[in-house]
């Protein structure tokens, strides 16, 4: 199983960025720990970050086309992007599985977080649990049942 893992906007200043909320782990140890995972379930796992919605919907696309499993955090995107809920909709219409994750848990946050335009086209979501967050969306993906 190919799974693609994206990040949105934003996520690329991780370590930085508010690390009270999104912890002190960077981008690179994020993917590093997902690849670790992605090994040792058996997956191929391959990484990305765009700050680009154009870009997103793009990937959700190529994923599409390829028949990938998809692993999004759409950061920011989560709550307003149509476009990237759509491309979403399309892919698990295409037969792929997508697992929407957060670090944070956007339930416990300002109210604007509380709306997923991605969750209703997810296969399930994932959030609050920070890195762990995309390892267990890993084990999700890694289990056929998922
Ligand atoms: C986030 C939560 C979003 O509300 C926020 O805009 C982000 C990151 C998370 O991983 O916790 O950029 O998706």
């Amino acid at each position: 199983t190919t799974v693609l893992v994206l990040s949105g906007p934003n996520l690329a200043t991780l370590g930085s960025r508010e690390p009270e909320i999104y912890g002190s782990t960077t981008l690179a140890e994020l993917q590093g720990q997902v690849i670790a995972e992605g090994e040792r379930l058996g997956l191929d796992v391959e990484c990305r970050q765009t700050d680009d919605e154009a870009e997103l919907v793009r990937w959700v696309h190529e994923a599409a086309a390829a028949g990938w499993d998809v692993v999004l955090n759409p950061a920011a995107f989560t709550h307003y992007s149509y476009a990237v809920g759509d491309a979403c909709a399309h892919l698990v219409g295409m037969g792929s599985r997508l697992v929407e994750v957060h670090l944070s848990n956007p339930a416990a946050r300002e109210s604007f977080r509380h709306t997923s335009v991605v969750g209703r086209s997810a296969s399930g979501t994932i959030a609050g649990f920070g890195v762990g967050s995309y390892l267990l969306a890993l084990r999700a993906l890694a289990n056929p049942q998922v």
